[in-house]
């Protein structure tokens, strides 16, 4: 705990992490995809003669080129920033051990951008033959960074042997790496056929060349369906076993799957009986169904990758709650305020009298006015439980799901946190502390609503 804490009212910063992590991957799949696209369409174009298809296939690039340049890098620095601010241990563990990987990942982002570019703005002044050859460099370019970058994101969900053998190569090449390439493989060549029909819906009038579009783009994203399908069960059957288990326990998480299975084959029968079967079908309305489906399944399966992870933010290294594992004893042991620099120095300075020989004195911390309490309690909250938990409303809020709990009952469940549920970490404090924190989930958990059965009453009853 040498970071300061994020505070995101409501929301939390993870999930800020995810809203902008989710628009970002919509776009990044497409710069990849569409980058193929590009380069397998010009050079049919160009052998085919159909300078019709050419001219569209330009505007086409321009859109392209503008969407991913711009809000593509946007978003993904975005994404360093909170990350960052967010998730400032775990960051910094992926920074140490992909150094490598991430400066490799930035020098195919500069031959990307360049390539787009010269792919677009020497339109009809290069040979033909040279115009699709840089057209693949993107192509090329934009498939090896997120071979790249898939390595570093499939480590978090599942290390592999880097624990035993802390190695760039044995972290890139972890369990998850293959199936994750494959899927986003897919999922590149899927999105693009989606973005590609929207465009061409709203842009084109000519009916011959929109179902020239809708054919040729048909196949790659049938393709694109079948790899995401394979590299989702090779997902599944590789997750750590504690992946798998929330998977199995986590109501919302069922209910999501079922979403995505039904949203994967809605999208697979629309493509074969629309742009393959019969492109005439690809009217704005068609194709716009068809896009947000796609969007619907591609943010669900995001959201799924990163909620399964849980209690860690990066699997067996860093828990959700920015510490190592096996800082746990020791914090339990010195106490979690004193064992981080933050929290630390906020309670030195707000409460002096609480120091004994440069130490957070545990007893005197009972001592405080209840109103302090309950400050140094939040405190605790903030550091250890926001990362997955608002506090009085909004996402997965501490105060409601505790509604109408006895005060016994919330110090059992702060003090075996992870039994309650094994997805949540283990308590990393002092008895006193878990009084404290317990003083705080007290305070803003509301009463049991009126109007409800309680056990009392219930076993008065009972005759
Ligand atoms: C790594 C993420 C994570 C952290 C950190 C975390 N929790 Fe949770 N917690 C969860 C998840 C996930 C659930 C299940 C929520 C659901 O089903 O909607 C949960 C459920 C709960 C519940 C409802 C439990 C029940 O028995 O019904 C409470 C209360 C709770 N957490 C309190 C806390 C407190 C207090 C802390 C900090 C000391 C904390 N959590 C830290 C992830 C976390």
């Amino acid at each position: 705990m040498h970071f300061p804490w994020w505070y995101v009212p409501d929301l939390t910063s993870p999930m800020l992490i995810a809203f902008i992590a989710i628009i970002h991957v919509l776009i990044a799949h497409y710069a990849v995809g569409g980058g193929l696209f590009l380069a397998v369409e010009t050079g049919f174009a160009y052998k085919t003669q159909n300078s019709t298809y050419l001219d569209y296939l330009k505007r086409h690039t321009r859109f392209f080129v503008l969407l991913t340049a711009v809000l593509g890098a946007l978003t993904g620095v975005g994404i360093w920033w909170t990350i960052g601010l967010a998730s400032p241990l775990a960051t910094e563990v992926l920074i140490r051990t992909f150094v490598f990987g991430w400066a490799t990942e930035w020098v195919f982002f500069v031959v990307e951008i360049t390539a787009a570019f010269v792919f677009y703005y020497y339109w009809g002044r290069l040979p033909p033959k040279t115009h699709v050859v840089i057209g693949w460099i993107y192509g090329g370019a934009a498939w090896i960074s997120l071979v790249l970058i898939t390595g570093i994101t499939a480590f978090m969900l599942h290390p592999g042997g880097w624990l035993e053998h802390r190695s760039f190569w044995v972290a890139f090449f972890n369990p998850q790496f293959i199936p994750q390439t494959i899927a986003r493989t897919g999922g590149a060549l899927l999105l693009t056929s989606l973005y590609v029909y929207l465009h061409a819906s709203l842009t084109l009038k000519d009916p011959k060349l929109r179902d020239l579009i809708g054919t040729r783009s048909a196949r790659p994203a049938l393709l694109g369906s079948i790899l995401i399908t394979v590299g989702g069960i090779g997902w599944y059957l590789r997750l750590p076993e504690s992946a798998q288990a929330v998977l199995a326990s986590a109501a919302v998480l069922n209910v999501l799957i079922a979403i995505i299975f039904a949203l994967t084959l809605i999208v697979f029968i629309l493509l074969y009986l629309g742009p393959y079967r019969n492109p005439g079908w690809l009217s704005p309305g068609f194709a716009l169904a068809l896009f947000l489906f796609g969007l619907a399944a591609f943010s669900t399966g995001e959201f799924i990758r990163e909620a399964v992870r849980k209690p860690y933010i990066s699997y067996n290294v860093v828990l959700g709650n920015q510490i190592f594992p096996k800082a746990v004893p020791g914090l339990r042991q010195g106490g979690y305020l004193e064992g981080g620099v933050w929290p630390k120095a906020f309670v030195s300075m707000r409460f002096p009298e609480v120091i004994v020989d440069g130490k957070i004195d545990r007893s005197r911390l009972l001592s405080l006015p209840p109103e302090d309490r309950l400050l140094v309690g939040e405190t605790i909250f903030h550091y250890h439980c926001n990362d997955c938990h608002a506090t009085t409303r909004g996402y997965s809020p501490a105060g409601p799901v505790l509604t109408g709990r006895s005060r016994e009952s919330i110090l059992e469940l702060v003090t075996h946190l992870d039994e309650s549920h094994f997805f949540m970490p283990p308590w990393a404090g002092t008895e006193e502390e878990a009084q404290l924190l317990t003083d705080y989930l007290v305070h803003i958990a509301p009463p049991r609503p009126g109007g409800m059965i309680h056990r009392e009453i219930v076993s008065e009853q009972d005759p």
